[in-house]
C-alpha cells in the first residue's frame, strides 16, 4: 500500500511541532551556549538537565567527581530525601516534590541501576520534640503528605529516650555513584567537561570572563556563537564569586561504616541531628550529624564522631559486629553551602555589556545539606528561567526572610571566622 506524499508532509510537520515544542531552544538551529561553573551535584545536575532542554554546555569546575575536599562536600554525602523544614514555600515544595518524584522513577528503571537510587523506610526520632509536633501530629509536617506511607509512630515503637517519631518511605542514595552518573550523562549528551580553578575573589564579571577564555579552543569551531547564559553552581565558591555575604557552611562530620543498614534513620538530641543512611550496592553506610551553621573548621572533632557512633548503634544494630562495634572505613569534615534566605536560584544582569553582550548568569546554590534532591528541582527551575518560561512570583531567592529549620536540628558553630577554603 503506498502511502500519499501529503500525509507524509503533514506527518512531518507534526513531528517538527512537537519536537519544537519541546525543545523550545532551537531544534533546527545551532543550539545557544551555557558555561556551567561548578561540578558537584548540583552543577552536574543542571548541565543534564540543560542538554537534554536543547542547549550546548560547556562545564567548569576546580573538584570533580571522585575528588576528596573539604569543599567538596557532594562525594562524601549522605545522600537522602527528607524534610529539615517546618514549613516551605510554594517553589520549595516544587523541588521537594519533583527530587521525590525523580528518585521514584530512579529507583526502579534498569537504565538508572549505576545512579545507586535505593527506596527504603526512613525512622525519624525527636528526644525533646517541639511542642507543636507533639499536639500537631501529621498535621504539623508539611511533607506528611507527598511521601509514601507516612504515619506518627506508636509510642511502644518509640525508643527509649524518644518522645516522637515519625516513619515513612523515601530514598537513599549512593552519591559516588550518582555523581558518576550525571558526569556519564553529560558527556553521552554532548556536553564536555574541564577541570580548571576560576579566580572567585576579583568579582563575578572576571570569573565569568576566565571562564569564557578557558574553553576559548572548544568554542574556535563556532566563534562567532556567543555565550548565551553561565550558570553559577560553585557551592562554597559561589559565595566569593557573586559575593553573596548570606552564605555559610553548614559543617558535619561522617563517618563511613561497613555493612548496609536497612533503613534510614535519624534521631535529634539535645546537641543536634544524627543519621545514618546507607550506600545500597556498595556495602557502606554513611553515619553524620551535629550540623554547625558557620563553622569553617576542617579538622575531625573527635568528640563529635564519638557522640554520632554512640548514638548511631542505637539506630542501626544491625551494622555492629560480634563485639558490638562497628568497623569503621573512613571519616570526613563536610562543608554545605547553605544560605541563610534560602537557596538562590535567580538571573542576574551583566553589566560590562562590552564584554558580555546580552549574556546573562544564573545563579543556583545554597542548597545546603539539602543538595542532592533539591538539585532536581532547582535545575528544573534554571531551565525554565533560560527558557523564559519562570514567573517571578515563585522564586524564593529574592526573599530576606531566614530560611526556617526545625528546632533543635542545626546549632551554631563554636566559631563563625571564615577559613582560608
Ligand atoms: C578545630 O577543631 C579541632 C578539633 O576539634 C580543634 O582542636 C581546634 O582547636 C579547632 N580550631 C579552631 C580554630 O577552633
Amino acid at each position: 500500500m503506498s502511502v500519499p506524499k501529503r500525509w507524509i508532509g503533514l506527518a512531518l510537520s507534526i513531528v517538527a511541532s512537537i519536537a519544537m515544542y519541546y525543545h523550545p531552544v532551537s531544534w533546527f538551529s545551532v543550539p545557544k551556549r551555557v558555561i556551567v561553573l561548578g561540578g558537584g551535584v548540583v552543577g552536574l545536575q543542571t548541565a543534564v538537565d540543560l542538554l537534554e532542554a536543547g542547549y550546548a554546555v560547556n562545564l567548569i569546575s576546580k573538584d570533580l567527581p571522585g575528588d576528596i575536599d573539604l569543599n567538596y562536600p557532594s562525594q562524601q554525602a549522605a545522600a537522602t530525601w527528607a524534610s529539615d523544614e517546618p514549613v516551605v514555600d510554594v517553589e520549595t515544595k516544587r523541588w521537594y516534590e519533583e527530587g521525590y518524584k525523580q528518585w521514584e522513577v530512579m529507583s526502579q528503571g534498569d537504565e538508572f541501576h549505576s545512579a545507586g537510587v535505593a527506596k527504603r523506610p526512613c525512622f525519624r526520632y525527636w528526644e525533646n520534640p517541639p511542642e507543636n509536633l507533639v499536639k500537631g501530629g501529621s498535621s504539623a509536617l508539611w511533607h506528611s503528605e507527598g511521601v509514601s506511607s507516612f504515619r506518627i509512630l506508636k509510642s511502644e515503637e518509640l525508643p527509649s529516650g524518644v518522645g516522637f517519631g515519625t516513619t515513612f518511605t523515601t530514598f537513599c542514595v549512593n552519591a559516588p555513584a550518582y555523581l558518576d552518573y550525571l558526569q556519564s550523562r553529560i558527556l553521552a549528551l554532548g556536553g564536555t567537561i574541564k577541570r580548571a580553578t576560576l579566580p572567585v575573589d576579583k568579582g563575578l564579571e572576571e570569573g565569568l570572563k576566565a571562564a569564557r577564555l578557558l574553553i576559548a579552543d572548544e568554542l574556535a569551531g563556532s566563534k562567532d556563537q556567543p555565550v548565551y547564559a553561565y550558570v553559577n553552581a560553585m557551592g562554597m565558591n559561589a559565595m566569593r564569586l557573586a559575593d553573596d555575604k548570606t552564605l555559610f557552611p553548614i559543617r558535619s562530620q561522617s563517618i563511613h561504616i561497613k555493612g548496609e543498614a536497612h533503613k534510614i534513620a535519624d534521631r535529634i538530641d539535645a546537641n543536634g541531628i544524627y543519621y545514618a543512611i546507607p550506600r545500597v550496592g556498595e556495602g557502606v553506610t554513611v553515619l553524620g550529624g551535629f550540623m554547625e551553621v558557620g563553622n569553617w573548621n576542617a579538622t575531625i572533632n573527635p568528640e563529635l564522631n564519638r557522640k554520632i557512633l554512640k548514638g548511631c548503634k542505637q539506630l542501626i544494630p544491625e551494622c555492629l559486629d560480634d563485639n558490638g562495634e562497628f568497623t569503621i572505613l573512613k571519616e570526613y569534615v563536610g562543608l554545605r553551602p547553605h544560605r541563610k534566605v534560602g537557596p538562590r536560584v535567580e538571573i542576574e544582569q551583566l553589566k560590562d555589556k562590552a564584554e558580555f553582550g546580552e549574556s546573562i548568569v544564573v545563579h543556583n546554590y545554597g542548597h545546603g545539606p539539602g543538595g542532592f534532591f533539591k538539585s532536581v528541582g532547582a535545575s528544573r527551575k534554571v531551565v525554565r528561567l533560560l527558557n523564559g518560561f519562570a514567573s517571578d512570583t515563585e522564586t524564593p531567592s529574592s526573599s530576606s526572610k531566614e530560611q526556617e529549620v526545625f528546632e533543635g536540628f542545626y546549632r551554631q558553630g563554636d566559631h563563625s571566622k571564615e577559613e582560608d577554603v
